[in-house]
């Protein structure tokens, strides 16, 4: 009506701003426009400030995650970028999750937060968002909300922590949180160096300083173009972390313009240069689930990367960089020795070059953009390929009578590579509590050459997969001086631990029809990582009467489980398995499970 035309002229508001987005709640656009100009206003925006493209940013500051805890800063840093170029930005909050804060699991609450991302992006007017997170959990669920929403979205990642120092030795979460915390249980540390170890461990804010999954989930969202590659490594506490956020909020005006959206950028060959940068990188197990949950949210991707494809590019891939827990540096080594840049440019003939970036350049344009020379203090902290620090399949993915649908084993993280080949009679614990309560029983029949399993401790067993893999040494062997042994579970570990654990066995325990379940003590259990095999000595029948006998047990507790009220219930109800990126069944990109 010329009266709707009238109000449009009068508030300047030009077609593209991305406050008249979405204009349809009561059901008289121009009217919802006005009503929404009513508020923003009350914030003391002016026309002129409303009439730019407009930057949401997400704020995860909690005073409950230190990782984030220079959030405030980046936010200002961000907004500074975005207004000097011409945009208007805007903060507000999604829930944060910081690893050890968050019960039964970080990643029972990962879903939950992608949810959060994905309707708040979805629901408030924006032409872009910068999404600022860190922490473990927090870059994959943004990036799982970030590609369903598909607005344009610029991840801005809070940066590793600074290493600390006790008598002379450098220190950094989590790797040496754990080394220290089992040479205290081993009688080698005692109770006052432990604590003067605890103050140091985390000496700054910003993520764990090795390569956990925090700092994984990182490079990898640079290697998949979703950010620019200096994004990944630079110190939570530096300037350049600043520069950063600044440069990203000039990025996201141009972003948002060029509607440049993920679904759009990200292909099948994105994810192939991610899972090789994971590879070269001794990156955490935890990044296979989050990047199989990422691409399933692609509609053009979900079930094309599958586990095999882990398995295939690693066979290729050397493990060239030296970082804790694979290698000795840390994270501030990694950034000063070139970094993501640097690692790229020598990758570069395993990488595909036309994969799109962020910037609206391939790969390959933004590597001949940026060339770097290497150097030789750099060369010691990124190895070339052909002096890397383990040939190749850092991560392996290991299939067999009791892991039909797959397992995943960071095999240069292996403290005994005599367990990579082994064979040994079988220690159960059907649950945590169990293992609580007889790990360090001095009767407890256990060698060194016991195989170590632990159950119900996958996506619906726990439930949120939690990372108890790291199953602890028997006391009465680690103080005889044991360091290693062949460990089993279907959960998780931390990307920060190292060992010979086999981990994220499907279908998990917790499931009616699970041979991982049906595991006994004194059964023999053989892993051969060279043939990628996970078996059990026991015929195909005695597996399947196994499985009858335990059925109707098991689907009781399941449904149990899958009764209880809220997110618990949800949870249960709507998880798929690690192979599929424990994400729920309703959030992939087909809204159901792929079959793989
Ligand atoms: Fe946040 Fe390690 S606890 S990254
Ligand atoms: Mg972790």
């Amino acid at each position: 009506t010329p009266q709707d035309e009238d109000y449009d002229l009068t508030t300047q508001i030009n077609t593209n701003t991305g406050l008249r987005q979405g204009l349809t709640s009561y059901g008289d656009a121009h009217f919802s426009l006005f009503l929404r100009k009513v508020f923003i206003k009350a914030l003391g925006y002016t026309d002129d400030a409303l009439s730019r493209p407009l930057i949401g940013i997400i704020n995860t500051y909690s005073s409950y995650n230190p990782c984030h805890a220079n959030v405030p800063q980046l936010i200002e840093a961000a907004k500074r970028g975005v207004q000097l170029h011409g945009g208007l930005a805007v903060d507000f909050p999604t829930i944060t999750l910081h690893e050890s804060f968050a019960y039964p699991t970080s990643m029972f609450l990962r879903n939950l937060m992608s949810m959060d991302t994905e309707e708040m992006i979805r629901a408030q007017p924006m032409d872009g968002c910068i999404m600022i997170g860190g922490c473990d959990k927090t870059v994959p669920a943004q990036l799982m909300g970030g590609i369903s929403a598909n607005k344009p979205v610029l991840p801005l990642i809070t940066g590793p922590m600074m290493p600390g120092n006790h008598r002379g030795e450098r220190l950094g979460a989590c790797t040496d949180c754990r080394n220290n915390w089992a040479a205290y249980r081993a009688g080698q540390i005692d109770v006052e160096e432990v604590s003067a170890i605890n103050e140091e461990l985390a000496p700054t804010s910003g993520t764990c300083g090795v390569m956990g999954t925090a700092s994984t989930m990182a490079c990898i969202t640079a290697a998949l173009g979703m950010m620019p590659l200096k994004g990944a490594t630079a110190p939570a506490v530096s300037s350049t972390r600043l520069r950063i956020a600044e440069e990203t909020g000039t990025n996201a005006v141009a972003v948002a313009k060029a509607s440049r959206t993920p679904q759009e950028i990200l292909s099948k060959e994105s994810f192939f240069n991610a899972i090789t940068v994971l590879q070269a990188i001794g990156g955490s197990t935890n990044a296979v689930v989050h990047l199989l949950a990422v691409a399933n949210r692609h509609p053009k991707i979900q079930g094309r990367i599958t586990l095999q494809t882990f398995d295939d590019i690693g066979r290729k891939t050397p493990l060239l960089v030296d970082l804790k827990p694979s290698g000795s540096n840390y994270m501030t080594d990694f950034h000063n020795a070139g970094g993501m840049l640097a690692l790229m440019h020598t990758l570069r003939p395993l990488l595909y070059l036309n994969a799109m970036t962020i910037s609206g350049k391939t790969l390959g344009q933004v590597l001949d953009d940026s060339p770097f020379r290497p150097f030789a203090y750099s060369r010691e902290v990124i190895r070339s390929l052909d002096n890397p620090l383990y040939p190749c399949s850092s991560l392996v993915v290991l299939r067999g009578n009791i892991a039909p649908n797959g397992a995943v084993m960071k095999a240069s993280a292996s403290k005994d590579r005599a367990l990579l080949k082994h064979s040994g009679l079988a220690v159960v614990f059907e649950n945590t509590a169990d293992m609580a309560n007889r790990i360090d029983d001095p009767d407890l029949p256990v060698t060194k050459d016991s195989v170590l399993v632990l159950k119900s401790i996958g996506p619906v067993g726990n439930p949120g997969m939690p990372e108890a893999g790291l199953i602890p040494l028997p006391r009465k062997l680690a103080s005889q001086g044991v360091t290693d042994m062949l460990r089993l579970s279907d959960g998780r570990m931390s990307g920060t631990a190292g060992g010979t654990i086999i981990l994220h066995i499907s279908p998990e325990s917790a499931l009616p029809e699970s041979p991982f379940g049906i595991v006994r003590t004194g059964d023999v259990i053989t892993c051969d990582v060279e043939q990628r095999r996970l078996h059990l000595e026991a015929s195909d029948n005695e597996i399947r009467r196994r499985i009858a006998e335990r059925r109707v047990e098991v689907a009781q507790s399941m449904g149990e489980k899958k009764s209880q009220r809220g997110y618990r219930g949800l949870y249960v109800k709507s998880v798929n398995q690690a192979e599929e990126g424990a994400d729920f069944d309703f959030l992939t990109a087909s809204g159901a499970g792929v079959s793989i």
